[in-house]
């Protein structure tokens, strides 16, 4: 029997990850943290990042320190992972639901544009708009900045899935008031569970690494003038961070040089189409995935999965989630389809047994 093949396999290096931990046994380990904190700094251009333990919880503090509160809207895209709406929910605001533009497959300016027109008719504009790069795809950012400049409202990036991507070379999650990362286990640099929060902004910084350590003063005793959240990074999180990002533009390579060969395998069909890179965007590729003709996304994950082969649809739409029902949605039809006949297919490291498997997957569906 084969074995599995993941959608997103990282490889660990426990023999790196070990040496770095030595490295660290006569400090405060709370040292690994902040060394993980500047690298990240470093490697994203920002002045300060907070580390936490995932990258819900660093959305979770971007919004909070930016000022969504209870009853404010947030624009924010439809297409992504339910971790980008809960903690719209957490803090008693509402999301209100932009659809897909068709090249980059992230949030369309131009129903946002429409979003803010209806919200001022009513008096009452959105708190924030809360962009995510879908897969690893820049949104477009500048229509993006723009819009939240002409609106005076903060911009906010889901950038979880984009470490390694930039825009105008600015690496995502460094272009709008306050940007988020996530290193779950498989992302292109993973801690085995954390995220972080990005920002130049020494207010919003001081705020999230406030609220993430329970809102304590530094005083002698334990002092609490507001309700925190238990949210920092743990120390071997960031141990194995440390080494996960030493390799970012290894892993990048390797993604984008899978999609590649996907892309020009798939090519020969015209129907099937993917995410365009078009400068400025340079995307890290995180998730190789493709839109086909009716049905055959359908017909290649049964094919994948009787081989061991792990494949998964595009994401659900938000507004078509029970969990937000009755939700305010701006759409267009793309972010429906795009779930309708796309799939993401094996993207993260593979041997060349492992390759040969899934493209003799592929010639089946010709
Ligand atoms: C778009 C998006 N936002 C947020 C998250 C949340 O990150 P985490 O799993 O680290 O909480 C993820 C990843 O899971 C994601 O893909």
């Amino acid at each position: 029997m084969n074995s599995k093949i993941p959608l997103s396999y990282n490889p660990i290096d426990s023999k790196a990850i070990a040496a770095k931990a030595r490295e660290y046994e006569d400090a405060n380990h709370s040292q690994l943290v902040r060394d993980f904190e500047t690298e990240l700094e470093k490697t994203t251009g920002v002045a300060h990042a907070v580390a936490v333990n995932s990258g819900t919880a660093a959305i979770h503090l971007a919004l909070k320190a930016v000022g969504v509160k209870a009853g404010d809207f947030v624009l924010v895209s439809t297409f992504t992972y339910v971790a980008t709406i809960n903690p719209i929910i957490y803090l008693g605001a509402v999301p209100v639901f932009i659809d897909s533009e068709l090249q980059t497959w992230n949030i369309d300016p131009q129903l946002i544009e429409d979003a803010f027109k209806h919200f001022a008719a009513k008096g009452k504009l959105p708190a924030a708009i809360l962009v995510v790069h879908t897969y690893g795809m820049p949104a477009n950012m500048d229509a993006l900045l723009n819009l939240a400049r002409q609106y005076g409202v903060p911009l906010v990036e889901d950038a979880a899935e984009c470490i390694g991507s930039s825009y105008n070379n600015k690496p995502l999650g460094s272009l709008a008031e306050v940007g988020v990362l996530s290193f779950n286990q498989n992302k292109i640099v993973t801690t085995f569970g954390g995220g972080a929060v990005l920002t130049n902004n020494k207010s919003i910084y001081n705020q999230a690494l406030h609220w993430a350590s329970h809102a304590r003063v530094a005083y002698e005793y334990y002092h609490h003038e507001e309700v925190g959240y238990n949210y920092k990074m743990g120390s071997l999180n960031a141990c194995a961070g440390l080494v996960s990002l030493r390799d970012l533009q290894t892993a990048v390579n390797q993604r984008r040089a899978v999609f590649e060969q996907y892309a020009e395998f798939l090519k020969e069909d015209s129907t099937i189409t993917w995410q365009h890179e078009h400068p400025p965007a340079y995307s890290n590729r995180w998730l190789s995935c493709f839109v086909f003709p009716p049905q055959q996304a359908q017909r290649l994950q049964q094919l994948a999965s009787k081989q061991q082969i792990e494949t998964r649809p595009l994401w659900k739409p938000m507004h078509l989630q029970p969990a937000f029902a009755g939700a305010r949605a701006f759409l267009s039809g793309v972010a429906e389809n795009l779930f309708k006949n796309g799939l993401c297919l094996p993207s993260g490291q593979m041997n060349e047994a492992q390759h040969e498997r899934i493209f003799q997957v592929l010639h089946q569906l010709r």
